[in-house]
């Protein structure tokens, strides 16, 4: 793939990680945006995501550093860091070096996931990262849903905007995922950093049917260019989470989750089962717009069909507000 023509390193919410793999006092080595980087967690159990290199002279945090109680130790000289990235002892002097600092990045756990903020230029947060149950104020919590089921991909090339993009597309859902009929949007809210798309769709029955009489729904929050959270209700009962980190100038890891909705069931297992099967088979649909996607050219501007151009330019002029820099097109 060509390097995208977006910038790798848009601002936002970006899943590094999931909980479950920093249990208390592990350190974990990882790369995103370019930048080497360590997440560790505290005996406590409050997880930090900074850069990984010591800025006494730079020994690699993830190639033995250790969680000492709250804060981390450099394998090289034993120097300790802080939570917040603040250098907290010198073991062979009687005060640290207050100076120095190690960069940290805004941290939040969520529905299973270690979400960082990313910002160019530093700024603190200015909207939250989508919450897949509390977002839709509907009361629903994970018990209500079986296990997470999950997809992770490392290293694809395709730009987090795609993916974003594939929730205006009406057009691809026929094509890509053997929808019987064109799906019909019935929100988009683009006016603030975490917008809202609406529509309904069906993955049954035959192209006879009448948009007007499907009962399927999927609702969408889009926190930024990361993290798209989606509820589907009526024919189905699921939920997804879908989250592209950029690795570099052109590659992302893909991480993609599930929930099937409980029903009450005289087979619990037998449910539980089936729930797995809905969930591998939602994974498999995603897997369907991965193959395009890491395949993809961005096409700026794009040829649009007339029906097209309204949610796309939409999408498109929301995405631009995640840049630093202006966008080229
Ligand atoms: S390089 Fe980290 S303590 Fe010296
Ligand atoms: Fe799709």
């Amino acid at each position: 793939m060509a390097k995208p023509p977006l910038s790798m390193k848009p601002t936002g919410w970006f899943q590094v990680a999931w909980s479950d793999e920093i249990g208390a006092g592990d350190v974990h080595t990882m790369k995103y945006f370019d930048q080497e980087m360590v997440a560790w967690r505290a005996e406590s159990g409050a997880l930090t995501v900074m850069n990984a290199y010591c800025e006494h002279l730079g020994a690699h945090l993830g190639f033995g550093g250790k969680v000492v109680g709250e804060v981390l130790q450099c394998p090289f000289h034993g120097w300790q860091w802080s939570q917040q990235g603040r250098n907290v002892c010198i073991p062979y002097q009687d005060r640290p070096n207050r100076g120095r600092r190690i960069r940290t990045y805004p941290v939040v756990e969520r529905n299973e996931s270690i979400y960082i903020w990313h910002d160019v230029e530093g700024r603190e947060p200015y909207f939250d990262a989508p919450d897949i149950f509390a977002g839709f104020n509907d009361g629903s919590s994970a018990d209500d849903y079986y296990p997470q089921q999950r997809l992770f991909r490392a290293g694809l090339e395709l730009h987090p905007q795609y993916v974003l993009e594939n929730g205006v597309d009406f057009a691809h859902f026929k094509y890509v995922h053997a929808t019987p009929i064109v799906p019909v949007f019935t929100r988009h809210d683009f006016a603030e950093p975490v917008s809202f798309v609406d529509f309904t769709i069906t993955f049954e029955g035959d192209d006879n049917q009448k948009i007007e009489d499907i009962d399927s729904r999927v609702e969408a929050i889009n926190g930024g260019l990361g993290i798209a959270v989606t509820k589907s209700y009526g024919m189905v009962d699921n939920r997804t989470i879908s989250a592209i980190t950029p690795v570099d100038d052109s590659t992302s890891d893909v991480r993609f989750m599930v929930y099937i909705g409980r029903k009450p069931s005289k087979d619990p297992q037998r449910a539980e089962a089936k729930a797995r099967e809905f969930g591998q088979e939602v994974i498999r649909q995603f897997e369907q717009d991965i193959h395009i996607w890491s395949h993809q050219r961005y096409s700026d501007p794009p040829a649009l069909a007339p029906d097209e151009y309204e949610g796309f330019t939409a999408i498109r002029n929301w995405a631009k507000q995640f840049y630093a820099a202006p966008q080229k097109g």
